[in-house]
């Protein structure tokens, strides 16, 4: 009787949609850190390997070996033209910067909307009108740094829609939907460097995750550039499978970077209107604010929309 009754209260916590949210999720490497068998570790990350393989143009960026190309910074109409060698260097890389990526009307619409959270006077339509303080949930008690982050539909925003569709179809194989966070850094003291986590190299996920950054401002080497070591996105890379195998933690310190990868570190300063798109299962870090300065800077992201299921999936990416 109690075992039937055990068997009972399990079912009750068995429910279909708690297994339909897991697959929903695209896995997370704090997930993976949980496993402290290697053995199990191993099986896992192989397991999830094998499917992205089954997905041909995953392969061609995250598993294949790629042609050396050492040009990162690109015009965002060769999207649309010639696109060949763009998609070259990002598999090369993990990174590629698109300037001149839309025309200056979005642009100036996008500054005014920076404005709306600047100001904290909100007139436009938002997914949620409420400005959400990020460096309170991201940082805790860090009094140096404030972000504040609003979210929009894309639909206000068609020319980077459009380069971002583009993107989603040429990296996943079919067209994936995001929205815009509009993230606005404000750096009240020059930071410490190694403070925060996501300002030392960091992965965000284990397996294929594309981020689109859009910069209407130039960046500097003072405004907290975007920084990356170029290769490390490729599933195959050897200092990151072991890194996944015995890493108790989702960040490098300095000190643990061999030469190789110093070798290949970016600090991705660019001009005012670029697009920056990168795979962040490679490493990469916001380099700290070196002068009391502000960033403003539209990310885009897919873990939601390309998820477990999508990996399963493969036919309707193929
Ligand atoms: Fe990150």
């Amino acid at each position: 009787m109690t075992s039937l009754n055990n068997n009972i209260n399990l079912l009750k916590y068995i429910t279909p949609e708690k297994y339909i949210n897991f697959f929903k999720k695209y896995p997370r490497l704090q997930n993976l850190l949980k496993f402290k068998n290697k053995i199990l570790r191993n099986y896992l990350i192989n397991f999830y390997f094998r499917l992205v393989k089954k997905n041909k143009k995953l392969k061609f960026f995250f598993l294949d070996e790629s042609k050396e190309i050492n040009q990162i910074n690109f015009k965002s109409k060769d999207l649309f033209e010639n696109n060949k060698h763009i998609l070259e260097s990002l598999a090369y890389n993990g990174i590629v910067i698109l300037e001149e990526a839309i025309n200056s009307n979005e642009r100036e619409k996008i500054l005014r909307y920076f404005d709306e959270i600047e100001n904290k006077n909100i007139s436009s339509e938002w997914i949620n009108n409420e400005i959400i303080n990020a460096s309170v949930v991201k940082y805790k008690n860090n009094n140096d740094l404030e972000i504040f982050c609003m979210k929009k539909n894309l639909n206000y925003l068609p020319k980077l829609s459009k380069l971002i569709d583009c993107v989603t179809k040429e990296v996943f194989g079919n067209k994936v939907d995001t929205i815009a966070e509009f993230f606005f850094h404000k750096c009240k003291n020059i930071e410490n460097p190694d403070l925060q986590e996501d300002t030392k190299f960091h992965l965000d996920r284990y397996l294929p995750c594309l981020k689109i950054i859009y910069s209407p401002n130039s960046i500097d080497h003072s405004n907290a550039p975007f920084g990356y070591i170029k290769k490390t996105h490729k599933l195959n890379n050897n200092f990151m499978k072991n890194f996944m195998l015995n890493s108790k933690k989702f960040f490098v310190n300095e000190n643990e970077l061999n030469e190789n990868l110093k070798k290949n570190a970016l600090s991705l300063t660019c001009p005012a209107n670029s697009l920056i798109i990168t795979f962040t299962n490679g490493l990469h870090k916001r380099n700290i604010f070196k002068k009391k300065n502000s960033r403003r800077t539209i990310f885009f992201q897919f873990t939601d929309n390309f998820n477990f299921f999508s990996l399963l999936n493969h036919k309707k990416y193929n």
